[in-house]
């Protein structure tokens, strides 16, 4: 469905079918993955893409899989209103906010593994995150096919991870963008 404004559309799309049906023709698409509740470090990022690209889309989906406890996924904040209302604001051309069996219909073949040399920093004491992390990324890259995922260097592990492994496999580059601080100099994050 559509979010109207006076000459604003936004495509919110909630399945797979409705984001193929939308993406069908789309070229040089910006994509901007996010967890939501957003903040001037997403805000930046899609405000790059709406720059360099034809269209952007934009993702909401608090993964589950690269939380390393429960009740960390289910305090992760939600903001979806006010996420919407931004979104909307800013002038993005598609919200993709699938549920969780949508992105998890298919299970991957050949499990993904860290190199032991990666087993570094935040990994090291968050087993499995960035695992979950690339796993969701695969996913989304390929039911997007974005030409170029804008990510910041605030997480320089997991855009490092990201870059390595899928622009690899994938036509999709890995654009980093600089971190966005607030007065006492404390990078934004959601989490924050
Ligand atoms: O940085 C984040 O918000 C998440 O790790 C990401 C890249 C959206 C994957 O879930």
């Amino acid at each position: 469905f559509y979010l109207l404004n006076s000459n604003i559309q936004m495509k919110i799309l909630l399945n797979n079918t409705d984001l193929n049906k939308a993406l069908n023709k789309a070229s040089n698409l910006g994509f901007i993955p996010t967890m939501g509740s957003l903040h001037p470090g997403h805000i930046s990022l899609i405000k790059k893409s709406i720059k360099q690209c034809n269209k952007t889309i934009v993702s909401i989906f608090v993964n589950p899989t690269q939380f390393n406890s429960q009740n960390d996924f289910k305090k992760y904040p939600r903001n979806k209103k006010r996420d919407l209302l931004i979104l909307k604001k800013l002038d993005v051309d598609y919200l993709y906010m699938p549920l969780i069996n949508e992105i998890y219909k298919f299970k991957r073949i050949k499990k993904i593994k860290l190199f032991k040399k990666d087993n570094i920093l935040c990994a090291k004491y968050r087993p499995g995150h960035f695992e979950g992390v690339l796993d969701i990324m695969e996913r989304l890259t390929k039911l997007i096919k974005p030409s170029k995922i804008y990510m910041g260097e605030k997480d320089l592990q997991q855009l490092l991870l990201v870059k390595r492994c899928l622009e690899k496999k994938y036509k999709t580059k890995i654009i980093s963008c600089k971190t966005i601080r607030n007065n006492r100099k404390l990078a934004l994050s959601s989490r924050n």
